[in-house]
């Protein structure tokens, strides 16, 4: 018995179990601080009163189908709050100010969850956020404005999101983006200039989608970008010109394509090893990537 109270105890203290708790939700401190968890609690709303100071919150697979203007306006106010994960939570609405007074969100997740539509100004005041997560979301977006307006946002996720098109100004308000994820969605093909708004972007991941060719002009702006990755797509040949002037390009995934390894795609493959770009590629014909550079022709 006492040495269950001692475990227990020191279990207490290395925890922190704060006197706040609620029901179905556990807080504790961790070294980037205060967090509470609060997972499959059958929540259908955010719970209040939360741990002052709090820094990351997680209320993922909940039933908070709706975020309104106040769901998030907390007393004390959430002022600590740096990481929100709403994850799986089946919302299908959210207010344009309900994050709207959480002045340091870092990293908002989102994912999983029935969003179709998010008003462009829904994180225009969170001036700090880096990373949004809308992952897994029936989303659609407009055809003749920025999707988003979020000044500094770095990392973008709209994987799995059903997005067949991107409108050519989709991305015109988060220019800062570094990184945007559109793995596993079905867009099959790619305007002229898409990402010409983020010439920042150093990762692009576009694997996963149904794009049968890579157009001359449609990544030509992307002077920055590191990596691509196009697996999984329905490339047959792709043309030196398509990325001959992404002069940082480093890696390229293209495997999962019907790739015909023959002379017509010889000039790519040359052109790839003369730059030194890591490029991993399966062919559909008996060649194979490699086998492609000494191909006659
Ligand atoms: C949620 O809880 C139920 C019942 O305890 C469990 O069956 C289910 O696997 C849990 N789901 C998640 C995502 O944790
Ligand atoms: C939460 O949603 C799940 C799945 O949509 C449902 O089975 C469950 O009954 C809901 N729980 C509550 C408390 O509403
Ligand atoms: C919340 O939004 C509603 C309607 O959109 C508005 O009438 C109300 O004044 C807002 N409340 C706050 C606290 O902003
Ligand atoms: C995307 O479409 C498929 C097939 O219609 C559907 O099963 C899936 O739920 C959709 N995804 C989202 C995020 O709505
Ligand atoms: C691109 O996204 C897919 C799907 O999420 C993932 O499996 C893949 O690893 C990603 N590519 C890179 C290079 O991270
Ligand atoms: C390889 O690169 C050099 C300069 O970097 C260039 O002069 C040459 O034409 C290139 N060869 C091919 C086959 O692209």
């Amino acid at each position: 018995m006492a040495a269950v109270a001692v475990a227990a105890a020191l279990l207490a203290t290395a925890s922190t179990a704060m006197a706040d708790d609620i029901d179905g939700c556990t807080s504790y401190h961790t070294y980037i601080g205060s967090r509470t968890d609060c997972l499959n609690a059958s929540l259908t709303e955010v719970p209040r009163p939360l741990p002052r100071d709090l820094h990351i919150l997680d209320l993922s697979h909940n039933n908070i189908s709706t975020l309104s203007n106040t769901s998030l306006s907390h007393q004390p106010p959430l002022s600590s709050l740096e990481m929100l994960i709403l994850d799986y939570n089946g919302i299908t609405f959210v207010h344009r100010d309900a994050f709207r007074h959480l002045t340091l969100l870092r990293a908002v997740y989102l994912r999983g969850n029935r969003i179709t539509q998010l008003h462009r100004l829904t994180f225009f005041h969170n001036l700090r956020l880096q990373e949004l997560f809308l992952s897994e979301n029936p989303l659609v977006l407009p055809s003749n404005r920025g999707f988003l307006s979020v000044r500094l946002l770095l990392v973008l996720h709209m994987d799995g999101c059903n997005i067949t098109h991107i409108p050519p100004s989709a991305f015109s308000e988060t220019v800062r983006l570094r990184a945007l994820v559109l793995a596993n969605n079905q867009i099959s093909s790619l305007d002229e200039r898409p990402f010409a708004p983020i010439p920042f972007l150093m990762f692009l991941n576009l694997s996963n989608n149904a794009l049968q060719t890579v157009p001359r002009d449609a990544l030509s702006t992307l002077q920055n970008l590191i990596r691509l990755d196009l697996q999984d797509n329905r490339l047959q040949n792709i043309e030196v010109e398509a990325l001959a002037s992404l002069e940082g390009l480093r890696r390229l995934e293209l495997d999962g394509n019907p790739l015909k390894c023959d002379c017509q795609l010889k000039p790519f493959r040359l052109w790839a090893q003369n730059r030194s770009l890591a490029a991993s590629a399966t062919c559909v014909n008996k060649k194979s990537w490699d086998t492609l550079l000494n191909l006659q022709c």
